[in-house]
């Protein structure tokens, strides 16, 4: 048995068991999750933020370009944001509210895109949705082994645990943020040793030894977000894929409100020092005179190759280390 040969791998049919996170905001695209599959891991589509109509497309324009296992995200019902703390928010970035914010998209909505596209894997961050009528293997995102056994007891088939170092969103949902940054070497085998369903690590991994480490302590996969950024396949803007290399990265809110790992620029800085609440999740996107630019820990070695290279690159460093 080598690295590769997981249960987890044999179950979902990956050759290596690699995922690309799904990353919303049109960081990852569908031609991303296509190569990744198409080179053996598994892609992800970030449907979050899109209509149902646009997760159809985005399926089927992955389905165009790979017959390989394919996952699709959303995020769990969040509460609808209140305009609360909007009008000293925009006084302070300096950008007007539009007249009217944009409405999310309805969650049951899109889980019907996704079930009905008969998608094989189903993954989810931000809590535990409804997941009556799913016949996908499910996937939920833990920040603590109290999230994980939450979501094991939900009916979960594996759980991401996400670690501190992670890019992005934290996916937390039970303790207060500030007691759930559990970095992903303590997270991964705590939560190995608390469920019985397979444990995907993700945050930080960046290259082979990360994904050998991660395996070593009991996980069955890895899911890579920022690894990917400067992918030729991925949508980031060039800001974005050009701040990695030396960034320092921060857990904050002042960007969406709700906490999430990005890079800190002189925005992020000016925001901070100003020490007001920011407006409820995803307010301040309208609100900010430029896009996050979410990423995690491992940022300055994100490696700008293409995708099916990469994933090439990881399994051969992974194999080196036995
Ligand atoms: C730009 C960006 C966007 C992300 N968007 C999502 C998302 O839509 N859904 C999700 O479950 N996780 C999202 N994540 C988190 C990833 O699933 C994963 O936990 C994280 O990327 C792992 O850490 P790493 O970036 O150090 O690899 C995002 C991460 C990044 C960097």
């Amino acid at each position: 048995m080598t690295w590769r040969d997981t249960a987890l791998a044999r179950r979902l049919g990956l050759r290596v068991p690699i995922i690309q996170a799904p990353m919303a905001g049109g960081i990852s695209t569908p031609r991303l999750a296509a190569a990744v599959a198409n080179a053996g891991g598994l892609g992800s589509i970030a449907g979050a933020m899109l209509t149902p109509d646009a997760i159809r497309a985005a399926i089927a324009e992955f389905r165009a370009a790979s017959d390989g296992p394919l996952a699709v995200n959303l995020f769990a019902p969040l509460p609808r944001p209140t305009t609360a703390r909007v009008a000293e928010w925009s006084a302070l970035t300096g950008v007007a509210p539009p007249e009217s914010f944009p409405a999310a998209p309805d969650f049951a909505d899109q889980l019907a895109a996704v079930v009905g596209e008969r998608v094989p894997v189903f993954s989810f961050t931000f809590g535990i949705p409804p997941l009556d009528g799913v016949d996908a293997f499910t996937v939920g995102t833990a920040t603590t082994v109290e999230e994980a056994l939450a979501l094991e007891r939900a009916g979960v088939d594996a759980v991401v645990a996400q670690g501190y170092e992670a890019g992005g969103h934290r996916g937390t949902f039970l303790a207060p943020v500030e007691r759930s940054l559990v970095g992903t070497l303590t997270l991964v085998p705590q939560v190995v040793d608390a469920v019985s369903v397979p444990v995907i690590a993700s945050g930080g991994i960046m290259d082979g030894r990360g994904v050998a480490a991660a395996l070593a302590l009991g996980a069955q996969a890895v899911q890579l977000g920022t690894c990917f950024i400067r992918c030729p396949e991925s949508g980031a803007s060039e800001a974005h894929k050009g701040a990695l290399a030396g960034a320092e990265t921060t857990v904050t809110k002042v960007l969406t409100g709700r906490h999430a790992r990005a890079v800190r620029t002189p925005l992020v800085d000016r925001l901070e020092a100003a020490g007001l609440q920011p407006p409820d999740y995803p307010l301040p996107r309208y609100l900010s005179p430029e896009p996050p630019m979410l990423a995690g820990q491992g940022a300055t070695w994100s490696r700008a190759l293409p995708a099916a290279e990469l994933v090439a690159a990881l399994e051969r460093e992974a194999t080196q280390l036995g």
